[in-house]
């Protein structure tokens, strides 16, 4: 116990971002999750009182949000709940020096050439939990959300941000 308390800090310390981002309850619909190379809890990870930014860190600088590095999970890792069978298979892909091949759940077809930009949104003042819906309540990463043309540009509309093909087509 002491020991995760240490490792939470030490953590904090590194690579802490800033409180902004609190998740809320948002509509959610039954999904299926990806089949991940390690199952990786969303909802005990939040409960350390982590930020989505602390491990999603160009979410509020970046057009994408980005997946964390091994490196910081190991920051926690290398000392904590290290028998744990899924913190194995990190600690194996860590020793390998692999990065763990995450299944991407968001992802337009290409063909659409969408451009999506976290940056403008996360500085607009939207919350994650408006496109991705609860993840620090979720056990595993699952598209609570749905995203079409039509979703971005209902929002769009309302929040009187542009309707032209060519900003969001590149
Ligand atoms: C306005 C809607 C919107 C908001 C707000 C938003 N996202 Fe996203 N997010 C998306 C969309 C759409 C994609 C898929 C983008 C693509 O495939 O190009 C995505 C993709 C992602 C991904 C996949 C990997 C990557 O690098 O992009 C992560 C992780 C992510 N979002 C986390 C977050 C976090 C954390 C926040 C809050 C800080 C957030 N998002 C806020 C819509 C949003
Ligand atoms: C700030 C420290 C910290 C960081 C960073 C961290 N974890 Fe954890 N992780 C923990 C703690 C503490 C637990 C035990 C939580 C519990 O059981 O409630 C845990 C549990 C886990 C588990 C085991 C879940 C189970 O019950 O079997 C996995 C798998 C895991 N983490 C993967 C990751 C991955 C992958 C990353 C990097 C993306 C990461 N962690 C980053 C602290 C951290
Ligand atoms: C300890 C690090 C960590 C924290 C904190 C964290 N995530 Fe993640 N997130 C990950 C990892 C690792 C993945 C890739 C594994 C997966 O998809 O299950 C991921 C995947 C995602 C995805 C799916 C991206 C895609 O398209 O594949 C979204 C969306 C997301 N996270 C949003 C959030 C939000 C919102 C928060 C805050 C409530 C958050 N995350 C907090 C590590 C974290
Ligand atoms: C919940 C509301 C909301 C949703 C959903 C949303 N947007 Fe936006 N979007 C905004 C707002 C508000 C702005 C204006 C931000 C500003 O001007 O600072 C914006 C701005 C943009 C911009 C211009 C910003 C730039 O930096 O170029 C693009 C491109 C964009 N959105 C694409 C998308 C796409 C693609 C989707 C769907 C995947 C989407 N948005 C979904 C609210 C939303
Ligand atoms: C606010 C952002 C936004 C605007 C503005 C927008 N689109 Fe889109 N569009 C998208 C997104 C996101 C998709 C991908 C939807 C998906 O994959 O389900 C898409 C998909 C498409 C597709 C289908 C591509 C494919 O084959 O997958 C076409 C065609 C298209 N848009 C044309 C247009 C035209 C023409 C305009 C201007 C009248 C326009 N879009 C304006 C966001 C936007």
């Amino acid at each position: 116990m002491g020991r995760q308390r240490r490792g939470v800090s030490l953590a904090r310390l590194l690579f802490r971002r800033g409180r902004r981002i609190l998740p809320a309850a948002a509509a959610v619909s039954i999904v299926f999750a990806a089949e991940q190379p390690i199952e990786f809890p969303h909802n005990k990870h939040a409960a350390l009182n982590l930020e989505c930014v602390d491990c999603h860190s160009r979410a509020d600088v970046g057009d994408a949000a980005t997946i964390p590095g091994i490196g910081k999970c190991m920051l926690c890792h290398e000392k904590i709940a290290t028998e744990r069978p899924e913190v194995r298979k990190l600690a194996a892909f860590a020793a390998a020096g692999r990065e763990p091949p995450w299944v991407r759940i968001y992802r337009f077809n290409r063909a659409g050439h969408v451009l999506f930009r976290h940056a403008s949104h996360v500085r607009a003042g939207i919350r994650c939990a408006v496109c991705h819906g609860d993840m620090a309540a979720a056990v595993t990463a699952q598209p609570l959300v749905k995203h079409t043309m039509g979703t971005c540009l209902n929002c769009h509309r309302e929040q009187g941000a542009s309707e032209d093909c060519a900003a969001c087509h590149n």
